[in-house]
């Protein structure tokens, strides 16, 4: 039988396009993120907003009405695409990574009132979503928001474990976890601000780009991922600028790194029926 051409393709598959879920989306900020990922050679990222981000639903429409979306796959231009995804926290605190069809990901949170806040268990996540979502287990080793504490029967459901551009230094960690429970890894900056974009990303072996034949790609070891050398100092860079501006909206209160939820309301409103029909 004629094997498919096997393109490569290399994606960072976790990025934010805010500097916080507090801040409103603006698609001034996610040209950034697009002009920096192709200055790296990147193909694509993928977008994780926290789906509990009090806008996450406006974000996703207006990307929707920005550019053209086939199932899960934004067309930035030729060559240049993005991913459509979410990043779920869990019971318990833990960060999973949600990415396909936005129809899927309605689907979920309808059934799951995840936009609402509600926090599901790992278990619960993985029944109840659908079959084509790609899961990964997010940074899985970080000591408040990692998968690792939860049942390895549940984490060896996942797509993949997550080597994260936040976490330099738990990359054998995290290899030597995910060989343990036969599960690849792929990666991704986590980055909240454009400079830290690609420091980590996934490469993919497959013959075209769509949801199927990443999932497929990342299971069948068709996926490796590459690290920039300056990836900590941009992490670092980063926090500092991420900790300006937030001080600066008076996002902290007197405990640094708390957020002032009144303060989110006044911003984006009351968190009430958030989820569109697309
Ligand atoms: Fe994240």
């Amino acid at each position: 039988m004629e094997q498919s051409r096997q393109n490569t393709f290399k994606f960072d598959l976790h990025v934010h396009t805010k500097l916080s879920r507090s801040i409103p989306f603006n698609l001034s900020d996610l040209n950034l993120l697009i002009t920096h990922a192709k200055r790296m050679g990147l193909d694509g990222f993928a977008i994780t907003e926290h789906v509990n981000a009090p806008d996450y639903w406006e974000t996703y429409e207006q990307i929707g009405r920005r550019f053209l979306c086939d199932s899960g796959i934004y067309y930035v231009e030729p060559g240049f695409h993005i991913i459509n995804g979410a990043e779920i926290t869990l019971k318990g605190k833990g960060d999973i990574l949600a990415l396909g069809d936005i129809r899927s990901i309605q689907a979920l949170d309808l059934k799951l009132n995840l936009s609402g806040s509600y926090h599901p268990t790992l278990e619960q996540l993985i029944d109840e979503a659908p079959e084509d979502l790609i899961l990964i287990g997010a940074h899985p080793f970080r000591p408040k928001g990692g998968i690792m504490k939860f049942d390895p029967a549940a984490i060896r459901q996942l797509v993949a474990l997550e080597v994260n551009g936040k976490d330099f230094g738990q990359e054998d960690q995290v290899e030597a976890a995910a060989r343990s429970m036969d599960l690849p890894t792929v990666a991704g900056s986590d980055t909240h601000y454009w400079p830290q974009l690609g420091i980590r990303r996934t490469v993919l072996q497959m013959p075209s780009l769509t949801i199927p034949a990443i999932k497929h790609a990342i299971k069948s070891g068709q996926s490796t991922y590459e690290s920039e050398s300056n990836g900590p100092l941009m992490v670092q860079i980063c926090k500092h600028h991420k900790t300006a501006i937030k001080t600066a909206l008076g996002l902290y209160d007197n405990k640094p790194g708390k957020l002032i939820r009144s303060v989110e309301k006044e911003v984006l409103g009351e968190r009430q029926d958030r989820v569109r029909v697309l």
